[in-house]
């Protein structure tokens, strides 16, 4: 990943291949932000007025660029927008920071070094620029010509291959030999490589990604990062009786796994248990999707990925909260030994379920590791998974939905998400929509009416939470992959959605801030 340092040194004696400077949308046009004094200087004070001459308006993600000023090392200056100028002493949020930090580091890509110098008010403005550069820098390019004349040529303006991810990043105006600001950092890098990790995993395609390569990857971070790690594999599924996960596995020559990562901090007071959907790949099953639909599935496995993300990050931190991953993976396919609609599932938890549609998969694998999950009885349970498109259809591709079965949790979650920079709505479980869900055989169905699809698959989880245990459930299916063009630090493909919003409950947890 880009490697990220603190760095005092004047702009002007930077060996870098660009300075980075903030410009905001004044009244009046473009207004260079703190941070680039000293580059503005060597403009004669004319920053502003070039950037104006250049079209440069300060929007957001907008990108300039232009000649470094004489005298200075590095050849080229790098002006990125940051929004509207902020309020009277209020300084930039963090997110306006974070996505200025992203579209620049994108913007550089193929360059080696690049150092950003913009406005940092405190720690967490350093937090939040390293953070969106070190996102922002990602791409995921190991399919493409791995050929010894593309390598070559990465980074080169005529190379065929994809430009590499801008190495170096250093940040100017952060305090080096500063606890806080030095603590923003190593956090940000920990969180970024993790997230960027599962980015690659969800970006994985399926036929290199089954449950059993998925749970590999695990092992060996859980490994790295002292945390524990248990995998049951289809004999153990088998033999533990949890017919959600096996019955959604069961058509896939790649059987399914339940993976447990168990990172435990000493003398914590709290548990969080967080459990991910691992389809690795969601073809529908039987109830096979149409072509159109099926494209993208190998992004189904999002809410695992940020699990995995999240636990191996709160290790890597140190947190002083007990965090367990459930990770429920298997690969949902429509083959002869497949579960057919009109098939009935015995759960983990006893639980007799009809499956009338093989593509409501979801619900099946997270209800088992819910099950599984409140037996430890966490403090509180969060199921993050691309589960309906019917929350595409009401939220869009960037807002996940929040539901939950206690309205304080969802609302801190939402207020989190939020903090982090996170899009996210609080969404109701309206119980009228349980009968929809009734079975004449079994004691519910996996699918109940179509209008508030998203609720319905939510209210079918909660029935699989243990007594008295707070719980809420993220479903991702907009934000989980970007089909769009990138913008701020989120790439095309998988995005990392809701690992930012469980490292930041961890956190918030182990400060003592929430119930
Ligand atoms: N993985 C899909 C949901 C999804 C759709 C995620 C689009 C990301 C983008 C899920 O397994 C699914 O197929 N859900 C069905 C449920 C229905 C059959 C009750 C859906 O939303 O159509
Ligand atoms: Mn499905
Ligand atoms: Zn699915």
């Amino acid at each position: 990943m880009t490697a990220l340092t603190l760095s005092t040194a004047a702009a002007s004696g930077l060996r870098a291949d660009a300075i980075v400077v903030g410009v905001a949308k004044g009244a009046k046009g473009p207004v260079v932000a703190a941070g680039a004094e000293s580059v503005d200087k060597a403009y004669d004070g004319k920053l502003a007025s070039v950037l104006d001459t250049l079209g440069a308006t300060g929007a957001e993600g907008e990108v300039t660029k232009l000649p470094a000023p004489s005298g200075f090392k590095a050849p080229l200056v790098l002006a990125v927008g940051l929004g509207a100028v902020p309020e009277k002493d209020s300084g930039y949020d963090a997110e306006a920071l974070r996505r200025a930090a992203g579209a620049a580091a994108r913007a550089l890509a193929g360059s080696k070094k690049a150092a950003f110098a913009l406005p940092v008010e405190d720690a967490a403005g350093t937090g939040a620029i390293a953070e969106g550069a070190l996102l922002g820098a990602y791409s995921f390019d190991a399919y493409k010509a791995g050929d010894d004349t593309a390598a070559k040529g990465r980074g080169a303006k005529d190379s065929k291959g994809p430009k590499a991810p801008l190495a170096e990043v250093a940040l100017l105006g952060a305090k080096p030999r500063d606890k806080a600001h030095k603590a923003a950092a190593e956090r940000a890098v920990a969180l970024a490589e993790e997230l960027n990790r599962a980015r690659d995993l969800i970006n994985t395609p399926p036929n290199d990604l089954n449950p059993e390569a998925f749970a590999a990857v695990a092992t060996a971070a859980a490994k790295e990062h002292g945390v524990k790690i248990q995998v049951l594999d289809e004999k153990a599924l088998a033999k533990g009786g949890y017919g959600g996960i096996l019955g959604v596995g069961v058509g896939s020559e790649a059987p399914p796994r339940l993976v447990k990562l168990s990172y435990s901090a000493g003398k914590a007071k709290k548990h969080l248990a967080f459990v991910g959907k691992g389809i690795t790949y969601d073809s529908g099953g039987i109830s096979l999707k149409p072509a159109g639909h099926n494209e993208t599935m190998k992004c189904d496995m999002a809410g695992a990925a940020a699990v995995f993300a999240a636990v191996i990050t709160a290790a890597r931190l140190g947190l002083d909260v007990n965090v367990t991953g459930w990770l429920a993976l298997a690969e949902n396919m429509p083959s002869g030994s497949a579960t057919r609609p009109g098939d009935v599932l015995r759960m983990y938890s006893g639980k007799t379920v009809e499956v009338l549609n093989t593509d409501a998969e979801g619900r099946l694998v997270l209800a088992d590791a819910i099950t599984k999950a409140s037996e430890d009885k966490p403090d509180a349970i969060v199921d993050v998974a691309t589960l309906t498109g019917a929350m595409m259809v009401a939220l869009g591709g960037r807002t996940f939905g929040i539901m939950a079965n206690d309205d304080a949790f969802r609302t801190s979650l939402h207020e989190i998400a939020e903090e982090v920079g996170e899009p996210s709505w609080p969404m109701p479980l309206p119980e009228h929509l349980r009968k929809g869900m009734d079975s004449p055989t079994a004691d519910i169905a996996n699918m109940g009416e179509r209008m508030g699809g998203g609720l319905v698959a939510g209210l079918f989880l909660k029935e699989f939470v243990g007594e008295g245990i707070s719980w809420a459930h993220l479903d991702i299916a907009g934000p989980a992959y970007n089909e769009a063009a990138p913008f701020g630090y989120t790439p095309k493909g998988g995005t990392g959605s809701a690992v930012r919003t469980l490292v930041r409950l961890a956190e918030r947890t182990a400060a003592g801030d929430l119930g």
